[in-house]
């Protein structure tokens, strides 16, 4: 592979399974729909984050750090993961979580990632802002000075060029599987949000020359050409990092429609899929990523977008651990 050419550390289970979703498939009446199932990366409950922290858990070591910092919001996968990479890598952690959701539950403050977090180990501090996010960082540096210590800290969703080659090395790993199943790929989906997944995968079937559709399903950002133009120019940081060719602005494909009124908030047709997956195929979505993604996958599927004698391939980035916070969403069902 060509990502083995850069050093990672493991953490994932990987390659992970890619399913095709039979009863799903057949209900929607589409084209043939297939699940890579990144929900199962393996560690402390999964999800796409643990591809990227292979090779920033890699990098920090290099560094000489001995403490990851990242950011997130109160609920995020990100964070999680990063607690529990730190704790199987032998690295403190201290997660800068901000409140940036306006849902409310009973749960959301204390439960799903929040109690996992602090399960892990991880030093967890609240920010109300973005800026007091900065000066909780600020005071971290200033003590790990003082008290000579290394930080190393990865930016939120870990979408650095090195924590995208995650998702390079997933293109690679979806080239093999599209060979061995004998698919004729539409398309690839998932939830975009920080940008590394899909600039990961950008880059890396840029540098196999297998230049798959990708489709992102946007659930965080309202201006939505500032995300295609970070996509891009992330893709091609990546992508120079495996001296792959630059891809073009007509590479970037992203849904912005599905995000409903905010990151955060969940959609009714976020929610019809999460329990149309639940009950055709026993697989747990969730309603701030990949739930909104599915439900922009069913929607062009119902708008005829893709021929039925094709193969569509939703990426499952994760995010059950945050279903329990959202039970008020759920109504009585
Ligand atoms: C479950 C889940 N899906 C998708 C994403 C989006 O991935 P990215 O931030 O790489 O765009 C995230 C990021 O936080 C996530 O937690």
């Amino acid at each position: 592979m060509i990502t083995d050419l850069i050093h990672r550390e493991r953490l994932a289970h990987l390659p992970t399974p890619l399913e095709f979703l039979q009863r799903f498939s057949a209900h929607l009446g589409g084209p043939r729909i297939w699940m890579k199932r990144d929900d199962c990366t393996g560690l402390a409950g999964g999800g796409n984050k643990t591809r990227k922290l292979e090779y920033l858990v890699a990098a920090a070591r290099a560094e000489g750090a001995d403490t990851l910092v990242t950011f997130g919001a109160l609920q995020s996968n990100h964070a999680r993961q990063t607690a529990a990479a730190a704790a199987k890598a032998g690295f403190s952690c201290v997660l800068i979580l901000t409140r940036r959701v306006r849902w409310q539950s009973t749960t959301y403050e204390s439960g799903g990632n929040l109690l996992l977090d602090r399960v892990l180990g991880a030093d967890v501090r609240i920010a109300n802002d973005p800026a007091e996010s900065q000066e909780i960082l600020g005071t971290l540096q200033r003590e790990a000075q003082e008290n000579g210590r290394q930080l190393y800290v990865i930016p939120t969703g870990g979408s650095s060029p090195v924590g995208a080659l995650g998702y390079a090395r997933c293109a690679e790993e979806l080239d093999h599987d599209f060979r061995v199943n004998d698919l004729n790929v539409a398309a690839v989906m998932h939830a975009t949000s920080s940008t590394g997944t899909q600039a990961g995968l950008l880059a890396g079937f840029s540098a196999t020359g297998s230049n798959h559709k990708v489709i992102g399903i946007n659930v965080s950002e309202a201006d939505g050409a500032a995300l295609e133009g970070s996509i891009r120019a992330l893709s091609n940081e990546t992508g120079a990092l495996l001296d792959a060719p630059p891809v073009g602005a007509d590479s970037v494909h992203v849904l912005h429609e599905y995000m409903g009124e905010d990151y955060g908030i969940p959609t009714a047709e976020g929610r019809a899929a999460i329990e149309l997956l639940a009950r055709t195929e026993g697989i747990l979505l969730d309603p701030v990523y990949s739930g909104k993604g599915m439900s922009g996958l069913i929607d062009r599927v119902r708008q005829g977008t893709f021929d039925a004698d094709s193969d569509v391939v939703f990426i499952h980035t994760g995010g059950g651990p945050t279903l329990s916070v959202y039970d008020n969403a759920f109504g009585s069902t």
